[in-house]
């Protein structure tokens, strides 16, 4: 669905970011890229939504590329999560979540319904957290509204990046759980973005292990434990929570 061709980074004083990237990410595939701080998986990551553009090669979205589509239509097409999760301060829960929604031109009565039907998926009750503003939700509860904001309008693709680094355990390990029930509900091909192993291997169809702006393997969870391909590969399966 997603495919990398020769897919480099330079910046101006010349060095490297990304280094010949090639892989595709598959149609309902949950994709994560792991790797040590600085190893490149942010800037692989915005490439998608063209936060960042690459400066060498090719990236097709569908059969088409990337720098063909229009930068507000490809937006709309790709939630996007981050660690610590923007939402408008003056807008309730429920005009949050519908922001998409309505730039999309779907019926408000529709979309109050499944922001209804998505706020009690994640156990917070409607009645209760549609009308409160995000200066009244916990760091966990925000983030919940933030997946529910970029799930809400079908984008083909989800793009997260870090989203529960910020939370404690049982919120992380909550919303781990959450995440993945929503990605077999509804097969959205999903990239996401750890330097956690440990939650790679729980979340991920395909790992793609990074390091200095390339790809040291790229497999199932099974496959990087099993078979490393070095000695990097095997020390980041065996350190808990990965390196940083
Ligand atoms: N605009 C930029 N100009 C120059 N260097 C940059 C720019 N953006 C990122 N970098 C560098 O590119 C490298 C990769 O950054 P990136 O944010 O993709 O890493 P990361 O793997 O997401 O790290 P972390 O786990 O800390 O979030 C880093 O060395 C960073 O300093
Ligand atoms: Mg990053």
């Amino acid at each position: 669905m997603i495919s990398y061709r020769n897919v480099s980074l330079t910046c101006q004083e010349n060095t490297t970011i990304l280094n010949n990237l090639t892989f595709d990410i598959q149609e309902g595939e949950f994709f994560v890229l792991v790797g040590p701080s600085g190893s490149g998986k942010t800037t692989t990551l915005k490439l998608i939504n063209r936060l960042i553009e690459q400066t060498d090669g090719d990236i097709l979205f569908q059969g088409k590329h990337l720098k063909d589509f229009n930068i507000r239509e490809l937006r709309l097409e790709t939630g996007y999560v981050l660690q610590q999760i923007a939402l408008f301060p003056n807008m309730t829960v429920a005009e949050n979540i519908a922001l998409i929604p309505e730039m999309k031109g779907f019926n408000k009565a529709d979309t109050l319904a499944k922001t209804k039907e998505l706020l009690t998926k994640v156990d917070l009750e409607p009645s209760q957290y549609l009308n409160r503003l995000p200066k009244d939700l916990s760091g966990g509860e925000c983030q919940r509204i933030g997946i529910l904001r970029a799930i809400i309008a079908n984008p083909k693709v989800l793009l997260m990046d870090e989203p529960f680094s910020a939370l404690d355990p049982i919120s992380k390990t909550q919303l781990q759980d959450l995440i993945k029930e929503l990605h077999e509900e509804f097969g959205m091909t999903t990239v996401f973005v750890t330097h956690d192993m440990n939650e790679a291997v729980k979340l991920a169809d395909r790992i793609c292990l990074m390091k200095d702006g390339q790809i040291v393997q790229l497999g199932s969870p099974d496959e990087l434990k099993n078979q490393p391909a070095n000695e990097f590969v095997s020390q980041f399966m065996q350190v808990k929570g990965g390196v940083r």
